[in-house]
């Protein structure tokens, strides 16, 4: 189906149904030409904010409903012109600065693909009346977290059941669903942060987290390995 995106950017693509999409720090554009080839997407922008990938996104798109344009972030945007939203393959911190410098221009749908602190991203969006309707894990060279919000009023009801902190961290569908995959890469993580002598507070509060999710998916688990470390679970 999308022969020309990795695993992390196919499952970014599953989620973008749109008009018009627009994707910030849109590089080789690959995203937006698979989009727009099968039919998700009737036009395209792709926004760069530096010149050789923006030369990339502006040669990927010839030929197709698409344009490029050399700009920061949604500046590159006017207000309302797109339906939706993505920015994958950059830092949370990066991503949420993106988000934050123009509010106005942010489309009523984005999807979100952090490669490292998907919690300042949720944080964000928890914020800035944006809930989440969609949360995956592409288990690529590393597990790339997609998250797809919507524009709503009110509280996200779908932090409702889950304890906060560990559902900012890890994600309340990914937990509520506990995934086998999901279920090994927490203990796996688990496995490693227990063989450190020294944890930094912020690491052992993520352990503590941990512990508490994988506790509640599966208490007996939890329980032989914490008496038997080798204990695989
Ligand atoms: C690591 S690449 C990711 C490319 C693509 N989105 C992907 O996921 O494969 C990040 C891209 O975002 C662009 N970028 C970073 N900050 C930006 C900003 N404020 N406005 C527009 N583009 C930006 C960079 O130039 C770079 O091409």
């Amino acid at each position: 189906m999308f022969p020309q995106l990795d695993l992390r950017l196919e499952t970014v693509a599953k989620q973008i149904q749109a008009d018009c999409h627009a994707d910030v720090g849109s590089d080789h554009g690959n995203l937006l030409v698979a989009l727009l080839k099968n039919g998700q997407i009737q036009s395209a922008i792709a926004v760069e904010n530096k010149r050789q990938p923006f030369e990339n996104s502006q040669k990927a798109l010839i030929g197709l409903d698409g344009e490029a344009r050399f700009a920061d972030g949604l500046k590159g945007l006017e207000v309302g012109e797109a339906d939706s939203l993505s920015i994958c393959g950059m830092g949370g911190g990066s991503i949420v600065a993106i988000l934050q410098a123009d509010p106005d221009r942010i489309p009523p749908k984005v999807v979100l693909q952090p490669n490292r602190d998907q919690v300042l991203v949720r944080r964000w969006a928890m914020k800035n009346g944006f809930h989440l309707v969609e949360e995956q894990i592409a288990w690529g060279h590393w597990p790339y977290t997609v998250l797809t919000f919507r524009s709503a009023l009110g509280i996200d009801p779908a932090y409702g059941e889950e304890d906060l902190e560990a559902a900012l961290m890890f994600g309340p569908l990914n937990i509520r669903r506990s995934d086998p995959s999901f279920i090994e890469y927490l203990s796996k993580e688990r496995r490693y942060l227990r063989t450190l002598n020294r944890l930094s507070d912020s690491t052992r509060r993520r352990l503590e987290l941990i512990e508490a999710v994988l506790c509640k998916r599966s208490p007996d688990a939890t329980r032989h390995s914490r008496s038997d470390p080798g204990f695989i679970t």
